[in-house]
């Protein structure tokens, strides 16, 4: 791990991340999926326990075994996710929203397999829009606690990268936002990434390019001292 891990700056710090992609049911063996694979969330859940942090990691549909020292919800679907959240927040110091969840799910989910041919057979799938955990995280969260939202921006015609996370920042009320340029190539399922910590007093913070666990100390030493353990 990074030199960061060495010091116990969590020490005693509740940690609440969650991470990976979440699934959305079409039928009992279909869903609407996203490429997320869950590495860098799991990269700061393990350089959260290693420095000392109490940790729950809540997981939408990653394989890999559970980082030492964490302590991991497993769940499917947006609403789970979004449940889970709400149970486990009101006893965090710091909420790191590190999943990929979808913004929109089937608007019915069939109860049986679909079945090509007949008159059942489905010719679009009409979608309705996931509640945003994030904000209600933000809306509902306890005085002193820090919460992190994370952001994989492309620049277009609109405006920059930068331009786009501040103003995701300002709309969805968080604390931090980690930002992903994702404009230049894939992050999804690669060991490496690089990020800007934006925070809402207008500071910028670049994490170099690196493996995982390499910028997750970086966010680490971003939002470390920016935390208030509230017990
Ligand atoms: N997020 C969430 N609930 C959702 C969608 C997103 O909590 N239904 C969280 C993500 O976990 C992430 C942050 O919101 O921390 C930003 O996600 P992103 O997809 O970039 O933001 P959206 O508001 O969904 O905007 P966009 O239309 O660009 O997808
Ligand atoms: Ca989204």
């Amino acid at each position: 791990l990074a030199g960061g891990s060495l010091h116990q700056d969590l020490a005693g710090t509740r940690v609440l991340v969650s991470a990976g992609g979440t699934r959305e049911p079409l039928d009992p063996v279909r869903f609407l999926g996203n490429r997320s694979s869950g590495r860098q969330g799991w990269a700061l859940a393990r350089v959260a326990a290693a420095r000392g942090a109490e940790v729950t990691l809540v997981a939408a549909n990653v394989e890999d075994p559970a980082p030492f020292g964490c302590r991991v919800v497993p769940v499917g679907t947006a609403a789970e996710l979004g449940a889970a959240m709400t149970e486990h927040a009101p006893a965090a110091d710091v909420v790191v929203m590190a999943a990929a969840v979808a913004d929109f799910r089937p608007a019915e989910v069939a109860p049986a397999k679909m079945k090509k041919g007949g008159s059942s057979e489905p010719s679009s799938v009409a979608l309705t829009r996931n509640p945003d955990v994030l904000a209600g995280l933000v809306a509902a969260r306890p005085a002193g606690q820090l919460v992190v939202g994370f952001a994989a921006e492309t620049g277009d015609a609109d405006d920059d990268v930068l331009g786009h996370a501040r103003a995701k920042l300002a709309r969805k009320g968080c604390d931090l936002l980690v930002v992903n340029d994702v404009s230049a190539g894939q992050v999804f399922g690669r060991p490496d990434n690089a990020v800007t910590v934006l925070a809402a007093d207008g500071s910028a913070t670049d994490v170099p390019a690196g493996p995982k666990d390499l910028v997750a100390a970086g966010i680490w030493d971003s939002v470390a001292p920016r935390v208030t353990t509230r017990r």
